[in-house]
């Protein structure tokens, strides 16, 4: 009788495209973001609020705009067992205003104010700091339209950036509100329909129903004719001037560095008033990708179903800013560096080596170890590479003696130690070369520009 072995198809799957595995190595960067993130939201009051992924379709379609490029062409949406129009957010500010809403902050004491951090989705054509599923942190100040938490939600923003020792810069405009705008649309229509048939072709469907678009179009054709188009600043009613004036003043008194572009009208349709980006200090106007953008939201509560509620906020792009860190060469410390390497030698010392591990970790004393290796040389040179200050080395006579042999990976130097005095002995030498870098990440400081040594 012969056996016909069953050939088990293997498939081997890959990345959905546009997605993208944040593997260990990287997780310092995002950490780096998250501690910051933290930080300065403490410092500046702001609480977490943490949204669902999914929200109905129409939450989006409402606060984004029908004829958005992120509605039009960019949602992940399905309909659930339940027939329900579903849809992963593409961005936080909906999903908090809904929430804002729901939860009647609007009794609370305003302005509120929040921030969150995770991922967000969009079906766009991936590229360079382009993908499907992307992260964001995002913060809001909602309830209070004072030109102040304009300033101090771009001060924020800022910050994040300053405090990486990455050189930004804001790049601000108003859009004015539903009085001024409207004629202000007009105008630029009149002037841009002289050049209509050479606008590119999503700029003639802009045209009628979304003609603000034009102006940050990254087409070169509409950037030379849009270059000489009136700006919207110089068609804003008196309150919305006057607004911007004060925005302008308290980012000057901050000396936040910031340029005046009439381009920055953004992609969701909720704005009014100041609208920004964070781009890098040296981003070519014509190609750069943004790292960050928000502005004034003062008509999205109420057209979401709330009392009219006044509102600012941006959010700041992960993989694009992580991406401008490496390009800046900036220096980030893991959050986890151990001090100390444990390396043991045979079953027993393996076995005593388990033990003297929880002691050491225990004692506040940042351990990594070698269990699943068995060659002294193997594990001296994991050590080496995580640049441990010492080795720890329990071997079969050590077992006996009672002793341990602690090893300087600077020197070479090796020394005995009573087993008994091992943490103490190890917490001394330490205390004279530790920085505890976690301390120095709580300041927001865990990182050295290379470039600036
Ligand atoms: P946004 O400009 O659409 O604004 O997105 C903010 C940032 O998210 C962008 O500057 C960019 O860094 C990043 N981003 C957007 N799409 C992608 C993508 N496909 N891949 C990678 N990164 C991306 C908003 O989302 C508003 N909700 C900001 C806001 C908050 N306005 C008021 N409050």
């Amino acid at each position: 009788m012969t056996i016909i072995k069953k050939e088990v198809k293997r498939k081997q799957y890959q990345l959905i495209k546009g997605m993208k595995d944040i593997l260990p190595e990287e997780q310092k960067y995002w950490q780096t973001f998250e501690v910051m993130t933290k930080n300065t939201a403490d410092k500046y009051g702001f609480q977490k609020i943490s949204t669902p992924l999914v929200e109905h379709f129409d939450l989006f379609r409402r606060s984004a705009g029908a004829v958005s490029d992120i509605v039009e062409k960019e949602m992940y949406n399905f309909v659930d067992k339940g027939g329900e129009n579903i849809a992963l957010r593409p961005e936080f500010t909906a999903g908090i205003c809904r929430a804002y809403i729901e939860h009647g902050m609007l009794n609370l004491p305003q302005p509120i104010k929040l921030y969150s951090i995770g991922p967000c989705f969009r079906y766009d054509q991936p590229q360079s700091g382009r993908y499907r599923q992307f992260y964001q942190l995002n913060f809001e100040i909602i309830g209070e339209q004072d030109a102040i938490c304009d300033a101090q939600i771009i001060l924020v923003a800022s910050k994040i950036y300053q405090k990486l020792n990455l050189p930004t810069v804001v790049q601000i405009n108003s859009i004015g509100c539903a009085d001024c705008r409207p004629a202000y649309e007009e105008v630029l229509r009149d002037h841009l329909k002289k050049y209509r048939s050479k606008l590119s072709e999503v700029s003639q469907k802009r045209f009628a129903k979304n003609v603000l678009r034009i102006l940050d179009s990254k087409e070169k054709t509409d950037q030379e004719i849009v270059k000489d188009a009136p700006q919207q600043v110089d068609y804003l009613c008196d309150d919305c001037r006057q607004h911007f004036i004060q925005v302008l003043e308290y980012l000057d008194e901050l000396e936040i560095p910031y340029a005046l572009n009439p381009r920055i009208v953004r992609g969701l349709d909720y704005y009014t008033r100041t609208t920004f980006e964070i781009w890098p200090a040296e981003g070519d106007p014509a190609t750069v990708s943004a790292l960050g953008g928000g502005g004034r939201y003062d008509g999205l509560v109420e057209l979401l179903g709330g009392r009219p509620t006044p509102a600012v906020g941006f959010a700041v792009g992960l993989e694009r800013s992580i991406n401008f860190l490496k390009e800046q060469k900036v220096e980030i410390f893991e959050s986890f560096q151990p001090d100390i390497f444990l390396a043991q030698l045979g079953v027993e010392s393996r076995k005593k080596s388990l033990a003297l591990f929880e002691k050491l970790c225990d004692s506040g004393i940042q351990v990594s170890e070698g269990f699943a290796k068995s060659g002294l040389k193997a594990q001296l040179e994991m050590a080496n590479k995580l640049g441990v200050k010492y080795t720890l080395i329990v071997g079969q006579k050590e077992l006996i003696d009672g002793t341990i042999m602690i090893r300087d990976m600077e020197g070479g130097i090796q020394e005995m130690v009573d087993a008994k005095k091992i943490v103490a002995e190890v917490q001394k030498r330490l205390a004279k070369t530790q920085l505890n870098i976690n301390n120095i990440a709580k300041e927001g400081d865990n990182c050295q520009n290379q470039t600036a040594k």
